[in-house]
């Protein structure tokens, strides 16, 4: 477990890049937060860090973004807004299943059984203005 103090918002996407540059293919990453906790920040950076090239958005609208990157693709879901684990599945399980590439996966916890027991797992939680907590488990 790796605790991170952010106090700007670079500093997260910093964190995420870090973190980026260091996973392998197949990888999920569960990030658990509340809104505004600062997970698309960190995603940002975690794809520019993994070899992306393309911003990453906030997909609250869409479920899954796809971030095609000279090392694989990133396949990015937010599940803000998702009913069931069984509809994410249904329209995502190519994704999540994807070995090539690397999976991020926002608002995790609102569903844990889709979260792969190896996942590496990042929670961000607002601990003051400006201030953010990032742990890491890997
Ligand atoms: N240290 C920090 N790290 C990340 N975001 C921060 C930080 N301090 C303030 N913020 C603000 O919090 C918000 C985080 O937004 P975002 O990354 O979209 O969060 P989420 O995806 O968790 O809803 C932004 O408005 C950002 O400017
Ligand atoms: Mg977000």
């Amino acid at each position: 477990m790796n605790l991170i103090v952010s106090n700007h918002p670079d500093e997260t996407t910093a964190a995420g890049r870090d973190l980026g540059a260091r996973l392998v293919p197949g990888t999920v990453v569960a990030l658990a937060g509340d809104l505004g906790a600062g997970k698309t920040h960190f995603v940002r950076g975690l794809v520019a860090g993994w070899g992306g090239t393309e911003a990453a958005t906030s997909p609250t609208f869409t479920l899954l973004h796809e971030y095609a990157t000279p090392r694989g693709p990133v396949f990015h879901l937010d599940l803000y807004r998702a009913k069931t684990a069984a509809e994410v599945w249904d329209a995502t399980h190519d994704e999540l299943s994807e070995a090539a590439g690397l999976v991020v996966i926002e608002w995790a916890d609102r569903f844990p059984e889709l979260v792969p027991p190896n996942a590496c797992r990042v929670s961000l939680t607002a601990t003051g203005q400006g201030r953010r907590e990032i742990t890491i488990e890997q």
